[in-house]
């Protein structure tokens, strides 16, 4: 909500669809063994379906930018944006594509996930995808991106965010290489430790390892960096300013999606205009709850959760 509209946030970017098939075992698989599975679900996912979806539920009004199948799972994915009352404008269904697919291990003991994912329709998602969402650019509060559809289409993003003077949110995952200057003026770029490390070629483990990796993120023109630190929480500089908000211990059931929680709700938050703390405090309250439920997409808590758990939280 903007405080002096009382108008919802819009928020849009490009970003991928994916239907996850989700097995849970009492382990993990090693090479070659054959492992029996208690459950599984299908549902809604992929890095940029989530982020809008917890995005939507934080009090986003939501214009995804992506692409899909005329399949099963593509009317899958059709439904779900549908019931999350995003804008379809820009949610296109070539004939001969198919939808992105994840097939999800889950360890019961400790809720950790192992993911493989067929990106289909993901990997043909263009930049004229997103120059067709140029009107919609002009007029909105935040762009967001991630990693798991192409470059190009990432770059197009990040170039219409600042011909419109809006501030573009990458969260840069999965992590692999990049093109050099991707991550120039990125105004929020949002690595976890994992992907932290991989950029910077520093092993974040702490806070202290994340202003480290975070300086060298400044040094190649990012703006803001966020880093998530899993259980101990997420740290936010800018180069002159820096904050460190301590994680929520919660029991979790699933990590799946968390981190895409954890953006989503973070995008809301700058597109409000609210401080990079108070900022990192809601996404994080939004990813805590996330891992005590299920599922990637379907995990996202509602704004007014996410209120009452930050207030009680810090
Ligand atoms: O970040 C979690 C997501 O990664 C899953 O939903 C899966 O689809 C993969 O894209």
């Amino acid at each position: 909500m903007d405080a002096s509209t009382g108008k919802k946030v819009k928020i849009i970017g490009p970003g991928s669809s994916n239907v996850d098939l989700t097995g849970f075992a009492p382990h993990l698989p090693v090479a070659g063994e054959t492992v029996m599975g208690t459950d599984m679900h299908i549902g809604p996912g992929g890095k940029g379906s989530n982020q809008m979806t917890a995005a939507a539920r934080a009090g986003g009004e939501v214009y995804f930018i992506t692409r899909i199948g005329q399949d099963v799972f593509g009317e899958t994915m059709r439904r779900h944006f549908e019931g999350e009352g995003f804008c379809t404008a820009y949610i296109t269904a070539p004939a001969g594509e198919t939808t992105g697919c994840a097939l999800i291990e889950i360890d019961q003991q400790d809720g950790q996930n192992r993911i493989m994912v067929i990106p289909g329709a993901n990997l043909h998602l263009t930049p004229a995808d997103v120059a067709a969402a140029e009107a919609d650019f002009a007029d909105a509060d935040a762009v967001i991106a991630q990693l798991e559809i192409p470059m190009d289409t990432v770059a197009e993003a990040k170039a219409l965010a600042h011909r419109y003077g809006k501030p573009f949110i990458l969260n840069p995952a999965p992590f692999g290489q990049v093109p050099e200057g991707l991550f120039d003026g990125v105004d929020w770029l949002t690595p976890n430790e994992t992907e932290a490390s991989f950029f910077t070629g520093v092993e974040v483990k702490t806070v202290e390892d994340a202003r480290r990796a975070a300086a060298i993120l400044l040094d190649r023109g990012v703006k803001n960096v966020v880093i998530t630190l899993g259980v101990a929480g997420a740290f936010w500089t800018d180069g002159t300013a820096s904050c460190h908000v301590p994680g929520i211990p919660v029991k979790a059931v699933e990590t799946t999606g968390a981190g895409d929680t954890f953006n989503g709700a973070l995008a809301v938050a700058i597109a409000e205009g609210h401080s990079p703390e108070y900022a990192l405090r809601f996404a994080n309250a939004a990813a805590a709850l996330s891992v005590t439920r299920l599922g990637a997409a379907a995990s996202a808590p509602r704004r007014d959760e996410i209120l009452s758990f930050m207030e009680k939280a810090y």
